[in-house]
């Protein structure tokens, strides 16, 4: 029986990550028992990009099961969204991971999860779904990430670090190790500007910039 994986999302994103997938999928989709498309909501089925059929949410959602998706969104709300109304109609994530990802012991990771070329997730970390973590970033030892957690090209996430659900964490950001049960927190829905070096703990939604990360007043 064939599967349909949907990718959702074909924006810069989405295209650095369709070949990641088309690879973990490469077996299954020459043998007839998968294909692979974009997906996009709102809109009507597209013309191909990069090769890859584009399909409206909506008739991805109408296709046959056993349906697959991931989400290939920064926006992490978003995520939550469109995760639920897919997970409603009785698709299933996937998980897609480059090649050269490297994961070492005991991790454990929630579904639909992108880790792009790479990345590095090393030993006793635990994280929750949708994650993404872009090329060059890394989770060191002992740390807890929530749901829905973005992570920019090459963040630095050393160890005993506790990151809630829904922070965004921009490129290059450098996070300090905590201590074994004394975490370096950062709190729901926090952004890290890109470049940042956290040295301390991050309050609950705010965006903090600089070395040392400092809140960004406007
Ligand atoms: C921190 C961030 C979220 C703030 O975005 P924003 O709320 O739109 O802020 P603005 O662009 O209006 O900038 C506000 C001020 O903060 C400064 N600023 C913005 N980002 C900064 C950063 N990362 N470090 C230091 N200062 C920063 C701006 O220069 C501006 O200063 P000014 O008021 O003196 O002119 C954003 O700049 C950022 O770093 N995003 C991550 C980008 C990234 O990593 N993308 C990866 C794509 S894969």
């Amino acid at each position: 029986m064939k599967t349909y994986y949907g990718l959702i999302g074909a924006g810069g994103y989405g295209r650095e990550v369709m070949p990641l997938a088309n690879s973990g999928l490469r077996g299954e989709i020459l043998s007839g028992n998968a294909e692979l498309f974009f997906v996009v909501e709102d809109v009507d089925d597209l013309m191909p990009v990069n090769g890859f059929s584009v399909i409206s949410l909506k008739n991805f959602l109408n296709l046959p099961n056993p349906k697959r998706f991931n989400i290939a969104i920064g926006n992490s709300k978003a995520r939550q969204r469109i995760a639920k109304i897919c997970i409603d109609a009785g698709s299933v994530p996937f998980s897609i991971n480059a090649k050269n990802v490297v994961t070492m012991d005991a991790i454990q990771m929630g579904h639909g999860s992108i880790l792009s070329p790479f990345v590095t997730i090393t030993s006793n970390v635990h994280i929750g779904v949708f994650f993404h973590a872009n090329i060059y970033s890394y989770v060191a030892h002992d740390c807890i990430i929530g749901d829905y957690v973005t992570f920019a090209p090459s963040v630095k996430c050393n160890g005993n670090v506790v990151i809630e659900d829904h922070v965004y964490i921009g490129t290059g950001a450098a996070i300090r190790q905590g201590k074994h049960g004394e975490p370096l927190t950062i709190g729901c829905e926090a952004v890290i500007g890109m470049g940042a070096v956290v040295t301390k703990n991050v309050p609950p939604g705010i965006t903090v910039v600089g070395n040392p990360a400092r809140p960004l007043i406007k």
